[in-house]
């Protein structure tokens, strides 16, 4: 399986037969190197509905086809834009490309429509079982107790952590969520996209290291392989 890092919280999940992308905020994304014309998932999984998240979900559903898996509320707003759907909250469910287990994430969820603000039901994160790899991706949240028990089923080969301040982790909190959740490796994401969110991933990793955890800067547009 690939993991492929477009900047921001926006990741690629690609296995043998299934493209996901988590948050696929690419158009207006400062960091993200791609275009939404240019990725073609199968599933679209959005943690929360502010706009650095939600980004060009219904663009990239419509286009591709591609259903929608997302906190209920902003999973029927979805769907009222007239794209496929699937709504959740924190339990687990089987889809074709694997298992999906939706997890808290301490954050809040509005949709901007029309001038409008909309609420859009829990932030979340995802931990996902694909090709007999567990992902987890946080989503937009503070760090929380509960992360020591996310591991409960089936240890963690990669998290996904932000760690840009402000509206979610730092790199001090992050480090300490990473040791709680005990992944094989861990990547940071959330951090650079603007200002208010500016980190050194790298020291970042290297504080990692010097508690004996695998950690990864990945670059928009790089990749690893589980
Ligand atoms: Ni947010
Ligand atoms: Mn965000």
């Amino acid at each position: 399986m690939k993991i492929i890092y477009h900047g921001h919280a926006a990741f690629s999940l690609i296995t043998g037969d299934f493209h996901l992308i988590i948050d696929p905020f690419l158009n207006g994304n400062p960091s993200a190197k791609i275009k939404a014309e240019d990725v073609h998932p199968s599933h679209i999984l959005l943690t929360h509905g502010h706009s650095d998240h939600l980004g060009d979900a219904l663009e990239l559903a419509a286009a591709n086809q591609a259903l929608i898996i997302a906190p209920t509320e902003l999973a029927n707003w979805c769907a009222a834009k007239g794209v496929q759907s699937h709504g959740m909250y924190m339990g687990r469910m089987k889809f074709p490309f694997g298992c999906c287990l939706m997890v808290p994430a301490f954050h809040g969820s509005s949709i901007k429509d029309n001038g409008q603000t909309l609420y859009g039901g829990l932030a979340c994160g995802y931990v996902l079982e694909l090709e007999g790899k567990i992902i987890y991706h946080a989503g937009d949240t503070g760090i929380f107790g509960d992360m020591a028990n996310l591991s409960r089923r089936a240890k963690i080969d990669c998290a996904l952590l932000p760690i840009g301040g402000n509206y979610t982790m730092d790199p001090i909190d992050a480090l300490a969520a990473a040791k709680m959740i005990g992944a094989a490796l861990t990547i940071p994401m959330h951090y650079n996209t603007f200002p208010i969110i500016r980190q050194d991933p790298h020291a970042f990793v290297d504080r990692l290291g010097k508690q004996g955890l695998a950690g990864q800067v990945l670059e928009p547009e790089k990749s690893i392989e589980l």
